[in-house]
């Protein structure tokens, strides 16, 4: 029998691509590269022996609980415990009835699209966005419309203008996915009345809003700003997961669903992974309820805002003139942007020979073309490291902009204005 061809793959398993993130991040692993490009939260500050503690007791102990199945929406204790987090993350008073565990918010926003969308129908997220919500989309054969964002992020009146265009094309939009809180890539924070506009032009348009918030708790200067779902939740699906505060490694997130659609939600949930590991729900139960979890939230937040300025002032030394970039609130990311001309893919690669890694900007998009923008993760790496991969992209940094420069027409005189 000949080997299986092309032909047997479906059409949106032909459509999906190796992100240029998971290309990166394959070459992140060596170790002779500094990493500014994986998002992965710093984990040494977890009280690891007694977390072991509690592994081994949820095994020995209460392992006819841990290693069996368990109910398709989650244990009602990890659903409480995902109330206690949304209560810190400002969305105080969720109903843990409506609650679906799902492996990681990942797996929310892949049941988001098989839930909510059609082949064919349009997401609107801001540019950039999430690549893992932009690569569910398009295995979910969704078309990502992207809506203008100012340094503020969304702006109401240009999403307003992107959804009647979409209505008077006959377009269904199945959701908006947005990221209000320091955002990934852009680490972007909308502010609080934007966040009830965008609701409440949402709500003019009839459209649902998925709100993605693994971040709003890393916040530098002051507590998290109430997620939209805090005051418009019947409209608004809202994310949280355990992989930013806790572990990514434990595989467990939510959703919140408005009553109307849980049904169907959790169903289509079950459809896909039957439900988040029974062991992983128990131990993250184990660091809500047993540890001082908010004090290690506090701690890992000190050292994120420490180590952004570090790559701020580290950046505004050897990147400069040329490099701009969005001083960063809270998160993990810092997001800049090289003179137009400056292909980052290209940048990249040159970086990797010069002994450090980032992710281009295009990867974060749904608009194709040549992109001069980038992404600087600063989560897991300390001060020294992220100063040593700065430095080490300088020169290469330094050449694109000059080339770009050089590259660039000069006016001719006749369109230079009068003095
Ligand atoms: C905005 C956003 N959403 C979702 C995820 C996925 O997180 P999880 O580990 O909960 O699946 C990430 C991870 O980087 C993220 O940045």
């Amino acid at each position: 029998m000949s080997a299986p061809t092309r032909s047997h793959l479906s059409d949106r398993a032909a459509g999906v691509r190796q992100s240029a993130v998971r290309d990166v991040f394959d070459i992140a692993m060596d170790p002779s590269l500094v990493s500014l490009a994986g998002g992965n939260p710093w984990l040494s500050g977890l009280p690891l022996e007694e977390l072991g503690a509690a592994a081994a007791r949820l095994v020995a102990q209460e392992g006819t609980t841990s290693l069996q199945y368990g109910p398709g929406q989650g244990t009602e204790r990890m659903r409480q415990a995902a109330c206690t987090v949304m209560a810190a993350d400002g969305l105080p008073g969720a109903d843990p009835d409506l609650v679906v565990v799902t492996p990681g918010s990942q797996a929310a926003i892949d049941t988001a699209c098989r839930a909510f969308a059609n082949p064919g129908d349009v997401v609107v997220v801001e540019d950039p966005t999430f690549v893992g919500a932009l690569t569910s989309f398009t295995t979910w054969q969704l078309d990502a419309v992207a809506t203008p964002t100012d340094e503020h992020g969304l702006v109401p009146a240009a999403l307003d203008a992107t959804l009647t265009r979409l209505r008077s094309e006959g377009r269904r939009v199945a959701f908006l996915y947005t990221i209000p809180s320091f955002a990934n890539p852009s680490g972007l924070l909308l502010p609080e009345d934007r966040r009830d506009e965008v609701a409440e032009m949402c709500a003019r348009h009839d459209v649902l809003i998925v709100e993605d918030n693994p971040y709003g708790q890393i916040a530098f200067d002051g507590a998290p700003l109430a997620p939209i779902a805090a005051r418009h939740r019947e409209r608004t699906v809202y994310l949280g997961t355990m992989s930013k505060i806790f572990s990514p490694g434990v595989r467990v997130g939510w959703a919140l669903v408005p009553a109307a659609l849980k049904r169907e939600f959790y169903l289509c949930a079950e459809s896909a992974f039957i439900h988040a590991s029974t062991t992983s729900q128990m131990l993250a139960t184990a660091f809500v309820e047993e540890f001082d979890w908010q004090g290690h939230v506090r701690e890992v937040t000190g050292l994120y805002r420490a180590r952004a300025r570090a790559l701020q002032t580290a950046v505004d030394e050897h990147w400069r003139p040329g490099f701009e970039y969005t001083a960063p609130r809270g998160g993990f990311f810092l997001w800049g942007r090289l003179p137009p001309g400056v292909d980052t893919v290209e940048l990249m690669r040159a970086g990797i020979e010069a002994g450090a890694v980032f992710v281009p900007g295009a990867a974060f998009t749904p608009v194709e073309g040549m992109h001069s923008t980038l992404r600087l993760a600063y989560s897991f790496v300390d001060e020294d490291t992220l100063v040593e991969g700065v430095r080490r992209l300088a020169p290469v940094v330094q050449a694109a902009v000059e080339s770009a420069e050089r590259r660039r027409p000069t006016p001719s005189p006749l369109s230079r204005k009068a003095p």
